[in-house]
């Protein structure tokens, strides 16, 4: 058995590529049905039409504040989403905030990936404001999306020192590379605790 997913993605999508690396390479036990994106030019699509996974665009209206409730838009995800069946929705690097009637359809579904060692650092910006306050540990964190901005339940963390030499891209790019292991290793476990005995 796989876990069935649907990807949420807005750019560059090095996560929604560390998945498919980890499907590909028989680490993780899941099937990508669907990757949407609210960005018509998010790279991350041509990641996964190189694969032959189906894509959809569906527009985010940028004129609307970024945290804004958006049912609209909202019921446009939910109806390309729901007929799927998917077990998890995947936001990678998804830069729109979802409403809470998607996350009540999609209750304990819904998984993001975090530049930051939550609690600390919700928000945009992580990277800087770490390097700012002189923090030692950095990393990232997968949590269950509940409609209170990056603060649902805790399923993985993976830490980093950070160096006297990090500068926002390098703490970025270090990160970065700790996501794509933690992503597809976090997935992996949802896996094993539905299907292992
Ligand atoms: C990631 O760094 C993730 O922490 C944040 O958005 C970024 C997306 O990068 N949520 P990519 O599109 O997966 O390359």
């Amino acid at each position: 058995m796989k876990l069935k997913l649907v990807v949420l993605i807005s750019g560059y999508g090095s996560n929604l590529q560390a998945l498919i690396n980890a499907i590909d390479n028989g680490f993780l036990q899941a099937e990508i049905l669907l990757v949407i994106s609210n960005k018509p030019n998010a790279f991350g699509l041509e990641r996964a039409k190189a694969k032959g996974i189906m894509t959809q665009i569906i527009e985010s209206p940028a004129v609307l504040p970024l945290h804004m409730d958006h049912p609209d838009y909202d019921q446009q995800l939910i109806n390309a989403i729901q007929p799927l069946k998917p077990d998890y929705i995947i936001l990678a690097g998804f830069m729109k905030i979802l409403g809470t009637r998607f996350l009540s359809i999609f209750e304990n579904q819904v998984l993001n990936i975090h530049p930051s060692l939550l609690p600390h650092y919700k928000g945009l910006k992580t990277h800087a404001r770490v390097l700012k306050d002189g923090m030692k540990q950095h990393g990232c964190s997968v949590h269950i999306v509940t409609p209170e901005l990056d603060s649902g339940p805790i399923l993985g963390q993976a830490t980093l020192d950070v160096l006297p030499t990090d500068t926002e891209e390098s703490l970025k790019a270090r990160v970065q590379k700790l996501e794509h292991q933690l992503y597809p290793e976090v997935i992996q476990t949802l896996w094993r605790a539905r299907y292992e005995k």
